[in-house]
């Protein structure tokens, strides 16, 4: 079992280069399927999800072949049965997203129910509303979701919620469906905005993408593109917040900063100087860290993915901090973690009231999740003391190389491996 070890008490100093975006490439690798051709993209970040992706793809038939450290060649001329197994589906969310481009290809596609972060229940009810509207049954038999259309037919969707998912999985489908599809109350990130791109780039008529209404006029055929993915707002968001923890001067190099205002404001509310460049960001701290108040939205709000961070850094505030979540029902799980090093908190519900608390200090903590594991090594990173952090595969599933990139920034982190058996002994 392996876990990170993290010596607390460093000051971030230095630079740091952003990856491409996990979300948006994890809708871009499935999409690729459009293609019936060969697609280059560029700006791959190297995480675990990005790896069963193409594992996905290659038990598919396609062809996936690495042009360099973050380029990457895919040719999905043959795909023989558009099926994603259990056994790959099961490692993360974005699995589904062959769930709209496998149907907008062959009109037909089984998708096992799909893995990925544990808030509570995930539901799927408004993918599986795009994907009937447009012509298709869908069934749920044996832990598989099963979609199949005579042929897809543009229609007009009112999603009931905003949701990243239902919006980049009716998309997939829609691209090749028949007439005219309008998708209302979309949702609006960052990228959504890459994936609608990249399909424009492959013959696409779609409008809109980044606004509440997405049109969609369907085409007969895409081709293969050349693509590069935008950078990872959350990664950047991320060590914006460690260097902010820390009291660290830290430029954050290949960002967006558009993607970031809403992270960027709140930062500074909390006592950060942000400088912003074209494609950089510098953030500093000499002074104390306040408290702030944050109520997490779809974007352009305070993402729900920068909550468990932020809410980390928050703990060594000045005053007390109110954070609500808007988005999960079951997203402050890993705040017990962060008892055990001292903090301050309570949860009710969907609101969390952090108290600020002069020091943390290191303990035995556990990744619950992604977000939440960069937040148990902010934490570890401000606590005094040693930080042990279990579960850490959560962690690798979606930052490229975070302890290496911290460590460069002045972090302390080991990764060390701990022999099962005596991980079996201790229990
Ligand atoms: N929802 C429904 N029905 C649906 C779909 C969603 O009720 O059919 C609800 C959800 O229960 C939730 C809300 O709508 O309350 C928003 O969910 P959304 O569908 O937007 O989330 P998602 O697509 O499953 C993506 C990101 C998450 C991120 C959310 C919100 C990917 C692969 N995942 O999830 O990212 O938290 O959007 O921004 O893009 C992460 O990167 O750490 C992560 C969890």
């Amino acid at each position: 079992m392996e876990r990170f070890v993290v010596e607390g008490g460093a000051v971030l100093r230095g630079e740091v280069t952003i990856s491409g975006a996990k979300n948006a490439v994890v809708a871009i690798i499935p999409a690729t399927v459009l293609a019936k051709d060969r697609c280059v993209i560029e700006n791959i970040p190297n995480i675990s999800d990005v790896t069963v992706l193409f594992k996905i793809l290659r038990e598919m038939g396609a062809t996936v072949r690495l042009l360099g450290k973050t380029t990457v060649e895919i040719d999905t001329t043959n795909i023989r049965e558009p099926v994603v197994p259990h056994e790959l589906a099961k490692y993360l969310r974005a699995s589904y997203y062959f769930l709209g481009s496998l149907l907008g290809r062959c009109n037909r596609a089984s998708v096992a129910m799909p893995g990925g972060c544990n808030f509570g229940v995930r539901p799927i009810d408004q993918h599986i509303k795009g994907f009937e509207a447009l012509g298709a049954q869908v069934s749920i038999d044996y832990g598989m979701i099963n979609a199949q259309a005579e042929e897809l037919i543009g229609a007009h969707i009112y999603f009931d919620v905003v949701s990243v998912g239902a919006t980049i999985n009716v998309m997939l489908a829609a691209v090749k469906a028949k007439g005219v599809t309008i998708l209302e109350n979309v949702a609006k990130e960052p990228h959504i905005v890459d994936l609608a791109n990249f399909l424009n780039s492959m013959g696409a008529d779609i409008r809109g993408a980044g606004t509440d209404v997405i049109k969609i006029h369907g085409v007969d055929v895409l081709r293969g593109t050349t693509y590069s993915i935008i950078p990872d707002q959350i990664e950047a968001g991320t060590y914006m917040v460690a260097a902010a923890a820390t009291g660290g001067d830290v430029l954050i190099k290949n960002v967006i900063p558009k993607h970031l205002e809403a992270i960027t404001e709140k930062l500074s509310k909390a006592g950060a100087q942000v400088t912003e460049y074209d494609d950089s960001i510098r953030f500093t701290r000499t002074g104390p860290l306040e408290k702030v108040n944050i109520k997490t939205m779809p974007h352009p709000g305070f993402p729900t993915d920068m909550q468990p961070q932020i809410a980390t850094m928050l703990c060594k505030a000045n005053g007390t901090s109110i954070i609500t979540e808007g988005v999960w029902d079951n997203r402050f799980k890993y705040v017990d973690e962060l008892r055990r090093m001292g903090a301050s908190i309570q949860v009710d519900g969907k609101v969390a009231v952090i108290e600020g608390v002069e020091c943390l200090t290191g303990a035995p903590v556990r990744a619950l999740d992604l977000r939440a594991g960069a937040a148990m090594l902010i934490a570890g990173l401000m606590a005094e003391g040693t930080t042990v952090i279990e579960d850490i595969h959560h962690i690798e599933r979606g930052y490229e190389d975070l302890t290496g990139k911290l460590n460069h920034l002045g972090a302390n982190i080991k990764k060390v491996t701990v022999p099962e058996e005596q991980v079996a002994k201790a229990l």
